[in-house]
C-alpha cells in the first residue's frame, strides 16, 4: 500500500449520473471532512452538460444535501468542500476535447501540473469505458506516462464488459493505457463490511475453519434478494439481465469468499490468487444438468417497465447451483439465489452442516429442523449467527432451533464507513486487496456465459411480484 499521497485529483467522468450523485460526492465530501483524503485534492466533474463551475458546484451541493449518508451538513464545510470542485464539458467520444480536459487540469492544478495525482473515475455507462480510455491516452492523461512522481489510477464500474469475450477487449484496452496495479475493477459489495468480514471470520478463529470442509458441511446458500424491481434502469435491464448484473459479480465473490484457502499472507494478490482458484474450480455447466442447476425467471410486470421490450426475455432472477471441483468442496452444492422484485429484501450466506450420524432425539428426518448453521447476514442485519439444536424445557426431550448471534450494531460502537468511502480510500492509497483482478473478471465471465450458453432459448419463467421467485427454483436443490 502506498502512502498517502499530499495532492490527489479525482476526475469523475459522468458528474451528473446518478452513482455520483448518491455515492462519489458524498462519500467524497466525509472522506475530506474526516480528514481522510490529501490536504490539497480536487474533484473534476466531466460530463456532456454544459456547466460553468458553479452552477456545477451547486448542483453538487444540492445532490449533497438529498443524499449525504447522515452526516450533519455544516455550512462552513460544505462551502469548503464545493470551493474545491471544477467542472468541465466534454463529449466522451470526441478525442479533441480531451485537450479541453488537459488544459483543465493544469489549470485547477496551478502548482502540482500533471505532477498531481490523478484519479479517474468512470461512473459512466459501461460501453462508454474503451473510448474514454483510449482518449485520455492520445489527450496524453495515460496512466503509464506519468512523470515528476504523480500517479494517474481509474477506477471502472461494473459490468466490466458483457461477456467473456468484451470483458478482454476491454482488459486490453485499459491494460494498454493503464498498468494492472493502477486499475481499481469495483465491486461495491468487496466493500461491506460484513464481506470483508468473511475472511476474518475464518481465518482468525480456530474453531470454524477446521470443520469448513465437506466432510462436515451439506450445503452452503447463497441468497441476494430485493423486495423492489428494476427502477428506471429498464435500458440497462435489457442490455445486463440479472446474470450480468448481480451473479457474476456480487454473488460469485461472495462464493469466492466462502469458499478460498487460506491465503499465504494478506498482500492483494495472495488473497486474490486464492478467490480466483475457486472460480477456477467451478464445475463447467452442460446441457444435460441445465434443468436441474440453472432457473430463471422474470417478475410480473416487468415488460411493461420503462424503456422494457413487451417480449423481452430478460431475466430478474437466477437460481443456480454450484459445485466446486475441489478438494475442499467437491459434491457440495452451493445454492446461488438472486433475484429483483422478491419478497425481502436481504443478503445472506448459509453454511449447513451435516447432521450427527446418530439422531437421538427424533426421527432421522428431523434432523434438518435443528442442523447447524452458521448464518452470514450481509444486509440489512449484519450479524452472524450459530445455529444448534436445544431441549425444549419440559419433560419430553424435544429440540429445537436456538442462535447464538453476534451483531455489529451492539458489538461495535465505531462509525462504520459505506463501501464507496471504503474503496475510495484503497484507490487512492493503492490497495487492491477488493478490487477486482483481471483473470478473475475472466473467470467470471466464463462462469456466466457457460450458464447462458446452456439455458439457451428458454424463457425465463414469470414469478409474481413479491414472492419467492418462480415456483420451479426448488428444482436445483433436488
Ligand atoms: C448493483 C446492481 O451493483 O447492486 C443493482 O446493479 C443492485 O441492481 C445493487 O440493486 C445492490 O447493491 P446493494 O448494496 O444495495 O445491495
Amino acid at each position: 500500500m502506498q502512502e498517502k499521497p499530499d495532492n490527489f485529483t479525482a476526475v469523475i467522468f459522468g458528474a451528473s449520473s446518478d452513482l455520483a450523485a448518491r455515492k462519489l460526492y458524498p462519500s467524497l465530501y466525509e472522506l475530506a471532512d474526516w480528514g481522510h483524503l490529501p490536504l490539497d485534492y480536487r474533484i473534476l466533474g466531466v460530463g456532456r452538460a454544459a456547466l460553468s463551475h458553479e452552477e456545477f458546484r451547486s448542483q453538487v451541493q444540492e445532490k449533497l444535501l438529498t443524499f449525504s449518508l447522515g452526516t450533519v451538513l455544516d455550512e462552513a464545510r460544505l462551502k469548503a468542500f464545493c470551493s474545491r470542485l471544477f467542472y468541465v464539458k466534454l463529449d466522451f467520444s470526441d478525442s479533441e476535447g480531451y485537450k479541453d480536459l488537459y488544459n483543465e487540469l493544469m489549470a485547477v492544478t496551478p502548482d502540482t501540473g500533471l505532477c498531481e495525482h490523478i484519479l479517474f473515475y468512470l461512473a459512466t455507462p459501461p460501453d462508454l469505458a474503451p473510448v474514454i480510455v483510449r482518449n485520455l491516452d492520445a489527450g496524453g492523461l495515460g496512466g503509464k506516462k506519468e512523470s515528476c512522481g504523480g500517479w494517474r489510477k481509474i477506477i471502472v464500474e461494473k459490468p466490466y464488459g458483457r461477456n467473456l469475450e468484451t470483458a478482454r477487449e476491454l482488459n486490453a484496452v485499459i491494460g494498454a493505457v493503464f498498468s494492472e496495479d493502477r486499475i481499481f475493477r469495483i465491486d461495491h459489495y468487496l466493500g461491506k463490511e460484513p464481506v470483508q468480514n468473511i475472511m476474518v471470520f475464518r481465518f482468525s478463529n480456530g474453531i470454524f475453519e477446521p470443520l469448513w470442509t465437506r466432510n462436515y458441511i451439506a450445503n452452503v446458500e447463497i441468497t441476494i434478494a430485493e423486495d423492489f424491481g428494476i427502477r428506471d434502469r429498464g435500458a440497462f435491464y435489457e442490455k445486463a439481465g440479472l446474470l450480468r448484473d448481480i451473479l457474476q459479480n456480487h454473488a460469485l465473490q461472495l462464493l469466492a469468499a466462502v469458499a478460498m484457502e487460506p491465503p499465504v499472507d494478506l498482500s492483494a494478490d495472495s488473497v486474490r490468487d486464492e478467490k480466483d482458484k475457486v472460480l477456477r474450480s467451478i464445475r463447467p455447466f452442460t446441457v444435460d444438468t441445465a434443468e436441474e442447476s440453472v432457473v430463471l425467471g422474470q417478475y410480473e410486470g416487468y415488460r411493461a417497465e420503462k424503456n422494457v421490450a413487451p417480449d423481452s426475455t430478460v431475466e430478474t432472477f437466477a437460481a443456480v447451483k454450484f459445485y466446486i471441483d475441489n478438494w475442499r468442496w467437491k459434491e457440495v452444492p452451493f445454492f446461488v439465489k438472486a433475484g429483483k422484485n422478491l419478497s425481502e429484501t436481504v443478503t445472506r450466506i448459509v453454511i449447513t452442516f451435516k447432521c450427527p450420524p446418530q439422531n437421538y432425539f427424533g426421527p432421522a428426518e428431523s434432523c434438518s429442523y435443528t442442523a447447524n448453521q452458521v448464518i452470514l447476514s450481509i444486509q440489512p442485519e449484519e450479524t452472524i449467527a450459530l445455529r444448534f439444536g436445544a431441549k425444549r424445557p419440559g419433560e419430553a426431550v424435544i429440540t429445537d432451533p436456538v442462535y447464538m448471534k453476534f451483531d455489529y450494531k451492539t458489538s461495535f460502537t465505531e462509525a462504520g464507513m459505506t463501501p464507496y468511502h471504503r474503496l475510495l480510500l484503497d484507490a487512492i492509497f493503492g490497495d487492491q486487496m477488493n478490487f477486482i483482478r483481471q483473470d478473475s473478471v475472466e473467470h467470471s465471465w466464463a462462469i456466466v456465459d457457460a450458464i447462458r450458453e446452456v439455458v439457451n432459448g428458454t424463457q425465463p419463467e414469470l414469478y409474481p411480484i413479491h414472492s419467492h421467485g418462480p415456483e420451479s427454483a426448488v428444482r436445483i436443490y433436488s
